[in-house]
């Protein structure tokens, strides 16, 4: 078994006990390296890794290009020739490494600290801003900032092809779970995956409250989709994640990798926002008064549900992408999908979006 398949399942092999790493405070950078190579998982908080080649010089623009966010139970595995640099990127963050005399030391060193606390700043920003917009509405009073049912369009697409909804499922981006929720209900595999601790905390709570399996719901970053095994799902549904990325590339890697963890066959649901974001919200009753402010960084007026009612608060406009149908299935069927259908949809959770079914090629 290779080591990261060890540390994602926490089977340490015989003779080779795992380190437990705190990451001091958020500033401190730290470098985990071993002899032999090793792997290291984040095991409560978050963290930036940087996989480093000791070759390679430390510059600044191979630093950008070697960093990546890794949330709970997200995993690495460097060989001899690679160390890991890594900062916590929340409070009280820590990771676990494996392997023979693997060492774990905060390091000063070329390019500053400072240099690449900026990366880290960039990386921490985006996706702070999901976990940072949860609790904010939680701690003022509500219990969920979607709504608890299912989504309108999840819903339509039960209806038009429900023999796609069989064997395992992925939920990308699932939020507060409402869609894996009710998958779980009727009995489906689902596995749901989202960057935020909060949100997913509350959906292992509503899964508790309600009889169900919550150990499905797993902190990982769908642009990597890190420690899922190729071609091992069934059916991948991306309902309102995939318009929050804006960065081509992210988009392209996001989608790739869908393409790899699906089965030969397995179909992918995308439900993306086509225009006008934010029209048609629950969270935003009168549109034309806050459109011309929907700015990502701007700070407008948001609805919420609370025990006693409604409740508007002040929320940051999170960045988020809008494309055509038509685009879309290009975009995406560049990665080798086949387009099945496109329906436009207009929904309280999405607005006006397009929902498109792909598949990936039988073998
Ligand atoms: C508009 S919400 C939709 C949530 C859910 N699908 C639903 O319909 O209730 C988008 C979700 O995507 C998550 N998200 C954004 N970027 C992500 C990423 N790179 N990896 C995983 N989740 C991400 C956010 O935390 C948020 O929960």
């Amino acid at each position: 078994m290779s080591l990261y398949r060890a540390i994602l399942e926490e089977s340490a092999p015989t003779g080779l006990a795992p380190t437990t790493i705190e990451l001091a405070d958020r500033t401190t950078v730290w470098q985990l390296d071993g002899s032999a190579g090793f792997a290291a998982k984040v095991t409560r908080g978050r963290a930036a890794v940087f996989v480093c080649d000791k070759a390679g010089a430390l510059t600044l623009d191979a630093l950008k290009e070697c960093c990546a966010p890794f949330g709970v139970g997200e995993a690495v595995e460097c060989d001899a020739s690679q160390y890991l640099l890594v900062i916590g990127l929340v409070d009280a963050t820590a990771l676990m490494a494996l392997g023979t005399d693997v060492t774990a030391s905060p390091v000063e060193f070329s390019p500053t600290s400072d240099d690449v606390r900026t990366i880290v700043g960039t990386l921490d920003a985006y996706y702070y801003g999901y976990e940072d917009r949860y609790r904010t509405v939680y701690d003022n009073g509500a219990q969920l900032w979607e709504s608890a049912e299912p989504n309108a369009s999840l819903r339509l697409m039960i209806e038009k092809r429900p023999d796609i909804f069989a064997g395992r499922i992925i939920d990308l981006g699932c939020g507060e779970g409402r869609d894996s929720l009710y998958l779980l209900s009727q009995g489906y595999d689902v596995t749901s995956v989202d960057v935020s601790h909060s949100a997913l905390a509350r959906a292992r709570e509503r899964a508790a409250a309600a009889g169900l399996d919550a150990s499905g719901f797993m902190e990982r970053d769908i642009i990597y989709l890190r420690g899922l095994d190729a071609g091992s799902f069934d059916l991948a549904m991306n309902m309102g994640c995939l318009h929050m990325l804006v960065d081509d590339e992210q988009r392209a890697r996001h989608i790739s990798r869908v393409f790899d963890i699906l089965r030969p066959g397995g179909h992918f649901v995308v439900d993306h926002c086509a225009s006008e974001w934010g029209k048609g919200f629950f969270s935003i009753p009168d549109y034309a008064e806050v459109s011309a402010d929907l700015v990502p960084g701007r700070v407008i007026s948001r609805r919420i549900r609370v025990e006693d009612g409604e409740k508007n608060i002040g929320l940051e406009v999170l960045p988020y992408a809008e494309r055509s149908g038509d685009a879309l299935a290009e975009e995406i069927g560049r990665h080798g999908f086949r387009l099945v259908s496109s329906t436009l949809t207009d929904t309280e959770a999405f607005g006006s979006s397009t929902m498109l079914l792909f598949q990936k090629p039988a073998a």
